[in-house]
């Protein structure tokens, strides 16, 4: 077995400070148009394999190789593909890789192993979504977010609301957060929150936001609880609702990595409030993607 491709992106607690500062640069020279950075995408392909939903990582993915000139390869869950006729999940991707593509961005579950796949393969495996493990281009996207919003990621305070539990996302703001400095917080109800917390805690939802700077919702995975919750009891203790934000700063931000229940963790005029940025995250999330796939098609040529 080969070793794996030292251009995947699996987690982030392997990837260089000095590879996301590339990557933020590279967004923001996307961002202002710069026409220094090109490359000739034509003729090449990205496959794009997602066997789980997705709206936002599967159609930014799209739209940075549509700017980059490059083909995207689209499986979109099992409807239509071999995996009807019993193929699994992992020939998929080997079959899919034998058509050399420059790269893999592949949502799974967490009962593919995509770091054993990576030894298998030849193009570089982009973790767009890992069953609970990680969800390394969202996390990436919310700090150039927050960077973007408030000048530096460094010493900012992110409180993470809801279903810490089954989150991927915050999987991967544990790790990120390391790197590039900032503080995180949890709060929600117990069943919600990870067993033994390695950070700070906040039973009330007030405490919380008060010392924020960033306030995160997360969408609450009902799907993935055994035990009935009272959303409206929910939404009153720990929504992100007009009410429950005045005790967040003026000056801090909004945040929601999507699909949002509203109602539930985040009301709909939320939305319109002006430290929210849940649209930005995800404008940003296309110049995160298209950052990335350029480091990983043109880096080291
Ligand atoms: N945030 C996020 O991963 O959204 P999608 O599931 O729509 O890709």
């Amino acid at each position: 077995m080969s070793s794996r491709n030292n251009k995947s992106i699996l987690d982030l607690r392997s990837l260089e400070k000095t590879k996301i500062d590339f990557l933020f640069s590279v967004a923001d020279k996307i961002a202002a148009s710069d026409k220094a950075l090109t490359f000739e995408g034509f003729g090449k392909t990205g496959a794009l394999l997602f066997f789980e939903a997705s709206t936002r990582t599967r159609m930014s993915f799209e739209t940075a190789c549509a700017r980059w000139g490059i083909y995207p390869l689209r499986l979109d869950g099992k409807s239509g593909t071999s995996l009807e006729k019993g193929e699994t999940y992992e020939d998929t991707v080997l079959n899919v890789d034998a058509m050399k593509p420059s790269f893999l961005v592949i949502r799974c579950g967490d009962d593919l192993d995509l770091e054993d796949l990576s030894k298998k393969v030849q193009a570089p495996i982009l973790n767009a979504g890992w069953g609970k493990k990680g969800h390394p281009t969202q996390a990436l996207l919310d700090a150039y977010t927050i960077r973007k919003h408030l000048g530096s990621c460094e010493k900012q305070k992110v409180l993470i609301v809801g279903d810490v539990r089954h989150s991927r996302v915050a999987s991967s703001h544990f790790e990120l957060a390391e790197k590039l400095g900032y503080d995180v917080a949890l709060c929600g109800p117990s069943e919600f929150l990870p067993e033994n917390p390695k950070c700070k805690v906040f039973s009330s939802l007030k405490e919380g936001l008060s010392w924020a700077t960033v306030a995160m919702a997360l969408r609450v995975q009902l799907e993935r609880h055994s035990t009935k919750h009272s959303l409206s009891d929910y939404r009153d203790q720990y929504g992100f609702t007009q009410k429950n934000l005045q005790s967040l700063s003026a000056k801090a931000l909004i945040m929601h990595p999507g699909p949002i229940n509203q109602g539930t963790e985040l009301d709909s005029e939320v939305l319109q409030d002006p430290r929210c940025q849940v649209l930005d995250q995800v404008s940003n999330g296309v110049l995160i993607r298209q950052a990335l796939v350029y480091a990983t098609v043109t880096e080291g040529k």
